[in-house]
Formats: structure tokens, C-alpha cells, sequence
């Protein structure tokens, strides 16, 4: 399983119109997809599913009930019922996450929660290991990820924050747009900096 995580430390410049047409394109070239969202908007996660609005969050959306949802099964496994929606920010919380079908075949989609992914990225910096990088890497290897998907493909926010440094550690391929006149040689150090520094190298 290749993982491909698409990164910028700034907005707009295509990161998940990228991570859709990638997403996209692997899974009509007959791989198995696995899109994942990490970035609070979940604008990755509109171009696949019809979100709803979280009603306790004014600028925020959540993922719609999944489709293998059955209120009247009250499964209490490990004393926790499944409220029927799922995310990405469920592994943060130590809950299991269950994939959404899109409407292309072989493309599954782990949208994002925006409440939810705003509260991990709140962790401080000494937390970000244990808390995000640890979680993302633990769910990345899990055995029936790895078996399911030939691809996985994860969007980020703008910040090189707790939200997109960890998955860019876990990465089999990275993706960082950029401006080559306008962008700093100290924005590429930094990156190619907490990549190695994630993977245990030290530059
Ligand atoms: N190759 C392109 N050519 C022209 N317009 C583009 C291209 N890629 C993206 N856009 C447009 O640029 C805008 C921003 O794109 P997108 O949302 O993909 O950026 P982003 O990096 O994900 O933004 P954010 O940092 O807010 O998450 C969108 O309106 C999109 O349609
Ligand atoms: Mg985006």
C-alpha cells in the first residue's frame, strides 16, 4: 500500500483539487483508493460525500450517517455505541473509523470532521507524537487498511501543523506544491526537515 499525502504551508493552491483528481484517477486506473481528509474544512470529503452541518459547531461540518448504519443495532462493543457517522478524527479518539463508498468504484472516502479535526490540532508540541503522529501511523499499518487499499491518498490543511506533519512522516510519496520563485529555500528545509525528523533521521 503506497500512501500519498498532498502538503502546502499555504491556502488555495490546489492541494485537494490534486488529492480529488489523484484520488480519482488511481481508482479508474483499477486500484484500490482510500481518500482520507485531514484538513478541518473537508472540502476533500464534499467533492465525495454530501456532508451534514454539525449543528453544535456554526462553521462546521461533519460526515453524513453511513450507509451500513443501523440505529435499532445497538452494538456495545467495548462499551461504546457507534453514533453512525465516521471520520478521521475517530482514531484520534480510539474509536474505529469505517470507510464511506463514493459514487466511483474502488474509491472509498474517511472524510473529516471539522470540530473534531480543529480540537487535534489544538495538541501542544510536545503532544504531537503520542497523540496524532502514533494514531495516524497505527491506523496506516493496521492489517486491514493495508490489505483493503493499493492507494491512500491523504489531503491537508495549510499549516504544516499537528495535522501535516505526522502524515507526511508516514508517507510513501509526498506531494508539495509549489512556487519555486516565490516559495523560500527555508519553507522546503522545513519540510524535508520534520519528514526526516518523523522517520528518525536528523539532517
Ligand atoms: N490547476 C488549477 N488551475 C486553476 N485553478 C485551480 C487549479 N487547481 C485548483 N484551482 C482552483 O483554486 C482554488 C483553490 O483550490 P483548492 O481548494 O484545491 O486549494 P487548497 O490548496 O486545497 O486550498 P486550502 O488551503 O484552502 O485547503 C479552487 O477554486 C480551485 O478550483
Ligand atoms: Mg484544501
Amino acid at each position: 500500500m503506497r500512501i500519498l499525502v498532498v502538503a502546502q504551508n499555504k491556502g488555495g493552491d490546489g492541494k485537494t483539487s490534486l488529492s480529488r483528481l489523484l484520488a480519482e484517477f488511481f481508482a479508474r486506473k483499477k486500484l484500490r483508493v482510500l481518500a482520507i481528509d485531514l484538513d478541518p474544512q473537508c472540502n476533500l470529503s464534499q467533492r465525495f460525500l454530501t456532508m451534514d452541518h454539525d449543528p453544535t459547531d456554526p462553521d462546521g461540518i461533519m460526515p453524513p450517517l453511513h450507509p451500513d448504519y443501523d440505529p435499532n443495532d445497538v452494538d456495545t462493543e467495548e462499551g461504546q455505541s457507534w453514533d453512525g457517522r465516521s471520520s478521521i478524527a475517530d482514531i484520534f479518539r480510539a474509536r474505529p473509523v469505517v470507510p464511506y463508498k463514493t459514487s466511483i468504484e474502488g474509491l472509498d472516502m474517511l472524510p473529516g470532521h471539522g470540530a473534531e479535526l480543529r480540537e487535534v490540532e489544538l495538541v501542544t508540541k510536545e503532544e504531537v507524537k503520542q497523540r496524532v503522529h502514533s494514531r495516524i501511523e497505527e491506523f496506516l499499518s493496521l492489517a486491514e487498511v493495508q490489505e483493503a487499499y493499493d492507494f491512500v491518498v491523504i489531503d491537508t490543511s495549510r499549516s504544516i501543523g499537528a495535522l501535516c506533519a505526522p502524515p507526511l512522516t508516514c508517507s510513501s510519496l509526498v506531494r508539495w506544491s509549489s512556487n519555486p520563485w516565490k516559495d523560500s529555500k527555508e519553507c522546503y528545509s522545513s519540510c524535508v526537515r520534520r519528514i526526516a525528523c518523523g522517520r528518525g533521521t536528523t539532517l
